[in-house]
């Protein structure tokens, strides 16, 4: 199979698996699709062990990393509450959503010990993001991601200088052709059927607005693709390839 993204990557198959797990990334890539390793819950130290043994394990073959670049991030310093920082409108947006949908409220106390847990652990921030993205130039890698909106100036300007594509997720028209306004090489159009953080817009309507806003940039369609007729689909709405998440949490590891 032929399309402009297996030529870009010298890949097999136009199938790109976003995943958190190295065994993943490194299974699609050597079946002949792209392996994508989400980073952006991790460390500068425990990026650099994954993508040691993932260089160690993937015959060569290409892979990618996938880190959220947000402008808007804050770095918390030790004397920084992140609980008093989060903005009441957030907190009663999410707390509507919990009611809505019958989530029981957390025990006291509860509250504030997961959001700090989640806060610490998230890597975010501008300075976090750009520590990330210097352990993974250090790795033979071909492709960098943006998870959410439009990546700062100078890490665009810094992977292009390093020779690779960037893409970046988007989960409308608008917000593609402002990626492609930015610099971004590879649109990820993920319809609302996707796992993980989604627009509203559902696949089907989505991955063709996105391929005549943005073409001639290659467009991957993201949200529900499961099976080779969902993959099908994709390619004949105009997609260049696919991009999958939610199908890889059921795969199970071989004994090698
Ligand atoms: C458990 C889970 C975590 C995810 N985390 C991220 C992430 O950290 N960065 C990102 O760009 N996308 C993330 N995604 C979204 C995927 O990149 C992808 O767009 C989505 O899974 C595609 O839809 P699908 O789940 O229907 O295959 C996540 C998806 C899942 C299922």
């Amino acid at each position: 199979m032929k399309t402009s993204l297996t030529e870009m990557f010298g890949i097999e198959a136009p199938i790109f698996a976003f995943s958190h797990c190295r065994d993943v990334v490194v299974a699609a890539s050597k079946a002949g699709g792209f392996g994508v390793l989400g980073a952006a819950w991790t460390t500068p130290e425990h990026l650099d062990q994954e993508l040691r043994w993932i260089e160690q394990h993937i015959d060569g073959m290409p892979f990618g990393v996938d880190l959220v670049f947000s402008p808007t991030a804050v770095d918390l310093g030790p004397e920084k509450d992140p609980v008093k920082l989060l903005p009441p409108e957030h907190v009663a947006y999410i707390n509507g959503l919990m009611t809505r949908d019958g989530v029981p409220e957390l025990p006291p106390g509860e509250f504030e010990s997961c959001y700090r847990n989640y806060s610490e652990s998230l890597a975010f921030t501008p300075k976090e993001s750009e520590e990330l993205l210097d352990v993974a130039l250090r790795y033979d890698i071909k492709f960098v991601v943006s998870a959410l909106g439009i990546p700062p100036a100078g890490i665009i300007e810094r992977v292009h200088q390093a020779g690779l594509p960037v893409g970046a997720l988007v989960g409308t028209a608008e917000q593609a052709r402002k990626q492609v306004a930015a610099g971004i090489d590879v649109i990820i159009a993920q319809g609302s059927e996707a796992g993980g953080h989604t627009g509203t817009v559902g696949s089907m309507v989505l991955w063709p607005e996105v391929v005549d806003a943005v073409a001639p940039v290659p467009v991957l369609a993201a949200g529900g693709i499961g099976r080779g007729r969902q993959m099908a689909a994709a390619l004949a709405l105009g997609a260049q390839g696919v991009w999958c998440g939610s199908i890889w949490l059921g795969t199970t590891e071989e004994a090698s």
